[in-house]
């Protein structure tokens, strides 16, 4: 069996044993999606956002791009975060980043001429910001890591900032930013770090 046949006999095995399990599973899912959560998170396929908060199908709307960026032009994220926040109605969005993130990695680097290079500006952006902070690290490593961290605060006052989650203002949409360890598999929630870069936030400055 080739490699996407084995996905096909995989999905049939899990449709067939879920139908045993839960019997109206997919008959529910299939009147309505009503996810509590928005996930906004990096394309890397080692946070799969279902898998590592143990949520099933119809329980988190997902958005995942490299880097887990929110950029205020970007209107693939500012849809999904419009249509989640109004239409769908989500409690809570989750920016998570991951350490050993190849994007941030990346813009600790020379650029490679390719497109990609384009999208990572946005994280060279925010090390040019905190360079001072990152060159008082004590190796490459140590600033990749909480590079990754920046990142994820920066995103978080990103969908703070967004005109979607100004307009929703009085509905207590939560906007919480984790960061996760690709090598010991745990979230981390990044509070503490998001509080203290809450002056820079432009609504602060103003
Ligand atoms: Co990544």
């Amino acid at each position: 069996m080739n490699g996407t046949d084995q996905l096909l006999a995989n999905n049939r095995a899990w449709r067939d044993r879920m139908e045993r399990e839960r019997p109206d599973f997919f008959r529910s899912l299939a009147l309505q999606q009503n996810p509590r959560f928005l996930w906004i998170g990096c394309a890397d396929s080692r946070v799969p956002a279902n898998q590592i908060t143990g949520l099933d199908p119809g329980q988190v709307f997902v958005h995942r791009n490299v880097a887990n960026l929110v950029v205020h032009t970007d209107l693939n994220c500012l849809a999904v975060l419009d249509y989640a926040v109004n239409v769908l109605g989500v409690q809570d969005i989750i920016v998570c980043g991951h350490y050993a993130c190849g994007g941030v990695t990346a813009a600790l680097q020379p650029g490679s001429g390719r497109v990609v290079d384009h999208w990572i500006r946005h994280v060279r952006d925010i090390a040019r910001f905190y360079r001072l902070e990152l060159e008082r690290l004590p190796d490459a490593a140590a600033r990749v890591r909480r590079l990754c961290e920046l990142n994820v605060a920066v995103q978080v006052v990103h969908v703070r900032e967004s005109p979607v989650l100004q307009a929703a203002a009085g509905r207590s949409v939560r906007v919480h930013g984790w960061i996760y360890d690709v090598a010991d598999g745990l979230l981390r929630d990044l509070a503490p770090e998001i509080q203290a870069l809450r002056a820079f936030e432009p609504s602060h400055r103003l």
